[in-house]
């Protein structure tokens, strides 16, 4: 976790032993498969950007923690969610909760914890925070089904695709950095450029993940590669290909996507790096990251800010 600025270890240390506690249940299956994936890991970004952006903006408190522990909270609830969905049998590195419990199960831990995150919210006792918070949920889930919505559809678009992104993935990111504008007591102007930070950073972050699906490293990802493609997920390094390949390799590209063959991969993969999709797929995160990093440029200096800073950078250039 060479991310995390030593400024920021102890919030950090904090949030994750508040993730455990509240985590708790009396009913056995919700604990096991609740404690099973916090113990997987995961990057923790998005408690990371609260915990940094509250700081950073002079937030004395403690209510941070909280409110990082919220969004941890609200990201493992989509995860649970999102593998039955996608059907996929990894998770950072370790069997999916639907691979190893099943369905049923999953979901309903799901259930448990967006609900505990909203029970922790309460008790921050902000109602800004708290519409700012029920607000992302509500996108989240209209993002994911709106992409469900879109699986098996050749003719999706860019702007449809970053609609979706911006749904399912950046609101989460923009909610993590103004919620803790909101706690931080930041004016209108502040609280808008953290929003824009975490959105930007958010579709540069989803737009790598698009690219890792295809060419990633399933050892450093913790995730099977092709599970997109499996599910006839129209992202953009397929959106991109099927307008700028050769028409044979277009034909190619709408087949997999039409018939959800995680067998075309190799023969995807191709095609889209020789196009240049996964170029410009890549070329489209580094856009927004600098769009995230230029929504920093009014607050002032810090290790906190420098540390918002390196986890743009990281949203672009990892390989997990
Ligand atoms: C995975 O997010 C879901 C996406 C939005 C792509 P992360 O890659 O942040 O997942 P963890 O928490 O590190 O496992
Ligand atoms: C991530 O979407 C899930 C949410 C943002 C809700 P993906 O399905 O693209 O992410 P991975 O690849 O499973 O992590
Ligand atoms: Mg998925
Ligand atoms: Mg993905």
């Amino acid at each position: 976790m060479d991310y995390i600025s030593p400024a920021i270890r102890d919030d950090f240390a904090a949030v994750n032993r508040l993730v455990i506690e509240r985590l708790h249940s009396d009913v056995a299956l919700v604990e096991s498969i609740g404690q099973y994936i916090v113990e997987g890991g995961g990057k923790r970004m998005r408690p990371l950007i609260t915990l940094l952006c509250a700081r950073a903006l002079g937030y004395p408190g403690t209510q941070h923690v909280e409110l990082a522990a919220v969004i941890e909270f609200l990201h493992t609830a989509t995860l649970l969610h999102d593998d039955v969905v996608d059907v996929s049998a990894l998770r950072r590195g370790r069997a999916t909760a639907n691979a190893n419990w099943g369905n049923a199960p999953s979901v309903l831990v799901g259930d448990f914890i967006y609900s505990r995150a909203f029970q922790v919210l309460v008790g921050i006792g902000d109602m800004d925070i708290l519409r700012l918070m029920s607000d992302t949920t509500n996108i989240i889930a209209e993002g994911e089904v709106e992409q469900l919505a879109r699986a098996g559809d050749p003719d999706a678009t860019e702007a449809q695709y970053t609609q979706i992104i911006g749904k399912k993935t950046a609101v989460l990111f923009a909610a993590a950095a103004e919620g803790a504008a909101i706690l931080a007591g930041a004016g209108a102007d502040t609280r808008a450029a953290m929003r824009d930070y975490g959105m930007n950073l958010g579709l540069a972050f989803q737009l790598i993940d698009d690219v890792l699906d295809y060419t990633g490293d399933p050892q450093a990802m913790g995730k099977n590669l092709g599970d997109d493609l499996a599910e006839g997920k129209p992202t953009l390094p397929l959106i991109h290909a099927i307008a700028h390949a050769a028409p044979a390799a277009a034909t190619v590209v709408r087949q997999a996507i039409l018939g959800r063959d995680r067998d075309a991969l190799a023969d995807i993969v191709a095609s889209v790096q020789s196009c240049g999709a996964l170029d410009y797929t890549h070329q489209r995160a580094v856009h927004h990251r600098d769009l995230a990093l230029a929504a920093l440029n009014n607050v002032a200096d810090s290790a906190f800010r420098q540390n918002l800073e390196s986890i743009a950078r990281m949203a672009v250039d990892r390989v997990s």
